[in-house]
């Protein structure tokens, strides 16, 4: 965290963007808690374990729900942590679907039932997506601090497709599982899934301190979409549609964060802070939250969603640069993470000052360090004890 002050809106400053400019929050995103029973190192919530004590109550999610399907938002996910660890999903699921939104679930799979899934499937969930963390029990429970979480995940997923759900599995692919990209893909075809996310992993919160760790290298990554083409061509059409992603420490061009801070997405975290994006947390911004603010006028007036809309804000080389319509800059969160600044332009840009920052990191992941282990274990021990002490 950098000791920068947060930037707040002063009293003399006024929100520059008018309601009619802004299109509503698509997509919302609804992390109704943190706590979660597993321990993977690529997590991307944030590292510090303070606010699971204040989470929204049922209502306020209603209400939350209510606000921004009346502004246009369509779709719904629900999020975490575990959402499943929420005993009033049901009820929140029914109250979205009712408004009118698309709804998904995104869960580990973990603490999930026939019965839930029944049970979800009547309040009008649309849509379940499993993540798995390997392709067998030995690789999966490893890389989940877990045991039988993949026995729990399989069976389930057989039951949610069972049930009539459209089914997405996310595999989180790392340097621990990547060698297994053939088998995954055969796992996927067995349980039936609608889509197949085969997404390298995004250095955010824990992921982020775990990097060295988990970032496979480009060899690993060409030789694991060389397979990935390779099945896609025997499966003519047939099974799974599967979608890879590289990390894009890899590329010469940031990715267009979130289509553009405060275009789209809208993260609402389980304490109620209102989000551009899941990370946003971290940055030397002030937040509103729900609680104190409607979602209109946090989406249309609050001055850290208005902070780096359009390109005022931007610095050389994006100011001036031909493609900053298509990658708006890269990421907010990921320029502060690497530089301290939250206004660079984001290192994965060749065109950035800061590039070598992204190599050097690409350089430190091929030799992990006692160090890095250590650490990696002692963040797994603080999820332990978190989870001990929440009885998960
Ligand atoms: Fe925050 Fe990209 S994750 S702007």
């Amino acid at each position: 965290m950098s000791n920068q002050t947060a930037i707040e809106q002063t009293s003399s400053e006024t929100s520059a963007v008018s309601i009619s400019t802004v299109g509503p929050p698509l997509w919302l995103l609804a992390e109704l808690t943190y706590d979660c029973p597993l321990h993977c190192p690529y997590c991307s919530n944030p590292t510090q374990l303070t606010e699971t004590k204040d989470e929204l109550s049922t209502e306020q999610w209603c209400q939350v729900f209510t606000e921004a399907r009346d502004m246009g938002a369509v779709q719904l996910g629900f999020s975490g942590g575990e959402p499943l660890l929420r005993k009033d999903l049901e009820v929140l699921v029914k109250h979205s679907r009712d408004l009118g939104f698309y709804t998904n679930l995104i869960t580990s799979g973990i603490g999930l039932t026939e019965k839930r899934i029944a049970k979800l499937k009547v309040a009008g969930l649309d849509h379940i997506q499993i993540s798995f963390q390997g392709a067998d029990p030995e690789v999966n429970d490893a890389i989940a601090g877990k045991g039988n979480a993949y026995k729990q995940k399989f069976k389930m997923a057989k039951s949610v497709k069972a049930q009539g759900y459209p089914m997405v599995l996310n595999f989180v692919i790392s340097k621990q599982n990547i060698s297994q990209i053939a088998e995954v893909m055969r796992l996927s075809c067995e349980l039936e899934a609608d889509y197949v996310e085969l997404a390298t992993a995004q250095y955010y919160g824990w992921a982020y301190q775990n990097r060295d760790h988990l970032l496979p290298t480009q060899a690993e990554l060409v030789e694991a979409e060389r397979i990935v083409n390779e099945f896609r061509d025997k499966q003519q059409g047939k099974g799974p549609h599967f979608i890879f992603v590289t990390p894009d420490y890899f590329e010469t061009r940031p990715k267009a964060c979130m289509n553009g801070w405060g275009t789209t997405f809208l993260t609402v975290t389980p304490d109620g802070s209102a989000l551009p994006c899941h990370s946003a947390k971290m940055l030397p911004l002030t937040f509103p939250n729900v609680k104190d603010k409607s979602i209109a006028d946090i989406w249309q007036q609050d001055f850290s969603f208005e902070y780096f809309r359009g390109d005022d804000w931007m610095p050389q080389p994006c100011k001036g640069c031909d493609e900053k319509e298509k990658d708006f800059g890269g990421c907010r969160c990921q320029a502060f993470m690497m530089t301290g600044d939250m206004h660079k332009t984001d290192p994965v840009c060749s065109k950035s000052e800061d590039h070598h920052l992204i190599q050097q990191a690409i350089a430190e992941a091929t030799k992990p360090s006692k160090a890095i282990v250590d650490r990696i274990n002692q963040s797994t021990a603080m999820k332990h004890a978190k989870n001990a002490e929440l009885n998960i």
